[in-house]
């Protein structure tokens, strides 16, 4: 089976082309055009530009990936789509329209993926080995990115239950924002990290709604506070307010999904989405991991998987194929749902 997909809910135009044979798949083609130079300026994306932006860059990475996958596009099987789970409207509909276009074209049916569960299932993805990697369900997933931050509980490919989340900004955005006052340009997170690496973790920024009684998070205090710290100390150290900031959002993050764990009892802990990404993050929910009774296998996505890509689209779409999860290209409407 081949799957083409497309991913355009934010500011990343992305195509892939991926074959499955079973547990086993080859990547024939993942083309990705970034948008990050055009937001730069901003501190973060300008919706408006972003849709522009995946006007402009669509064919020609459409082109790139058909070419790239050697393969006539009659052996394409199913054309995937974001139309789930939120994005930028505008972004979104490019794609769609997309992807609307190219199956009425080649006729062949269309499947819809919810942009966050995309994020989630994408860790089943072993690009080093090719293959699906055998996660076992039920599975908490931390899904961090730059617009969303849940933790969920997933009992199946096709159930979600969201049992956490934040009440303001995600996680990802707070990374984005507190770079945007350091003036070190967007995405925050890659940045912070860098700087955090050089950095102490001396300066105690708070840690809101740690000990709340339910799985939910808040971050907008936690920038806030950033906001203060550097009003009120012109001299600070940039690396210690970044390793400060990057450990506090880990704690609170890693806090919240042990506890979860703890309490549902699953057979594996993921991380998706962006903020996955982080390599303090990772350690510390593994050494946390590794402080409970309850022993659970841990993954997290590849690199290439953690921010927005086609490939999760495409994996995503091919675990809703086997539950018969397909349309035709007449009722696919443009969803602008901001849910899981
Ligand atoms: N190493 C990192 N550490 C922390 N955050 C990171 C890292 N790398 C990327 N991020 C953050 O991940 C976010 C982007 O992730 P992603 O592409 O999953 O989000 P999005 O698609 O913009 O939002 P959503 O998926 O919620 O619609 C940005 O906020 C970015 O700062
Ligand atoms: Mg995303």
């Amino acid at each position: 089976m081949i799957i083409l997909s497309i991913e355009t809910t934010c500011d990343d135009t992305a195509i892939a082309i991926v074959k499955y044979s079973n547990n086993n798949f080859k990547i024939l083609s993942n083309v990705l055009s970034s948008q990050i130079k055009e937001h730069n300026a901003f501190g973060g994306v300008v919706p408006e530009l972003a849709s522009r932006c995946h006007i402009q860059n669509s064919i020609p990475v459409l082109d790139k990936a058909l070419k790239n996958s050697k393969i006539s596009q009659k052996n394409i099987d199913y054309i995937a789509i974001t139309n789930k789970g939120g994005g930028l409207i505008g972004s979104q509909i490019v794609g769609v329209e997309m992807a609307k276009t190219i199956s009425f074209i080649l006729n062949k049916n269309i499947v819809q993926v919810n942009h966050i569960r995309a994020h989630s299932l994408a860790v089943f993805m072993d690009t080093e080995n090719n293959r699906i990697r055998d996660i076992k369900f039920p599975i908490i997933s931390l899904t961090a990115s730059g617009g969303h931050t849940f933790i969920v509980l997933i009992k199946d490919f096709d159930n979600f239950k969201v049992i956490g989340r934040t009440i303001d900004d995600a996680s990802g955005e707070a990374f984005d924002k507190v770079a945007k006052m350091l003036n070190l340009g967007y995405p925050g997170g890659p940045i912070i990290s860098k700087y955090a690496k050089k950095g102490k973790n001396i300066i105690d920024f708070p840690r809101p709604m740690i000990n709340s009684s339910n799985f939910d998070f808040s971050f907008s205090g936690l920038k806030t506070s950033v906001l203060y710290y550097l009003r009120d100390n012109k001299n600070y150290n940039i690396e210690n307010v970044c390793c400060s900031f990057q450990e506090a959002v880990c704690d609170i993050l890693t806090y919240k999904t042990i506890k979860a764990v703890k309490k549902y009892k699953p057979k594996s802990l993921i991380i998706a989405g962006g903020v996955s990404a982080n390599i303090r993050l990772k350690e510390l929910m593994k050494e946390r991991l590794n402080n409970i009774e309850q022993k659970i296998c841990f993954y997290h996505p590849d690199k290439l998987l953690t921010t927005d890509n086609a490939l999760m689209v495409n994996i995503n779409a091919y675990f809703l194929i086997q539950n018969k999860k397909i349309d035709n290209w007449k009722n696919i409407k443009s969803n602008s749902l901001r849910s899981i």
